[in-house]
């Protein structure tokens, strides 16, 4: 489901691998599934901060790693909700290059939207 509605377009399941280790070989080059591109994207009016670092603009943001995102309360760049629900919901607004997602994430039936935060909470 977080495939299919595109949410994995950004949020890249993995991304390359670790280097190799003297120190603990079991852990070299072993895949890095930090579900993110690590690019900057657009992310809309909703999101804008105004803030500008480096060469990004205020509404533009480096894709948040989910890896992990099961144990943190609080989302996005500003922390503004400890809902998943209303993280996602955010990702669209004018500008966005998240909002088709969105728009097919609020598509599917509610179970489904279910599937997807139990997902992210599994992370
Ligand atoms: C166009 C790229 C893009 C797409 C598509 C996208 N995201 Fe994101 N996502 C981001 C960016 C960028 C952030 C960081 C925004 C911020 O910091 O304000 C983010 C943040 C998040 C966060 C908050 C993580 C945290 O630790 O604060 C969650 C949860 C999340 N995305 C889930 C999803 C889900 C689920 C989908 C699919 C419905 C999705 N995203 C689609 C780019 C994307």
């Amino acid at each position: 489901m977080f495939k299919s509605v595109g949410c994995s377009v950004c949020h890249t399941p993995t991304i390359n691998s670790t280097q190799p280790s003297g120190v603990t070989p079991s852990l070299g080059g072993a895949a890095v599934s930090a579900f993110s591109d690590f690019e900057v994207h657009h992310m809309g009016t909703g999101l804008n901060d105004n803030v500008s670092q480096g060469t990004a603009g205020g509404d533009q943001f480096r894709t948040a790693p989910l890896w992990g995102v099961g144990q943190r309360i609080f989302f996005l760049h500003d922390g503004r909700t400890n809902n998943l629900l209303t993280a996602i919901r955010a990702h669209a607004s004018s500008g966005s290059e998240a909002s088709t997602v969105v728009s097919n994430f609020n598509s599917l039936p509610a179970a489904s939207q279910q599937d997807v935060l139990n997902f992210l909470r599994s992370l």
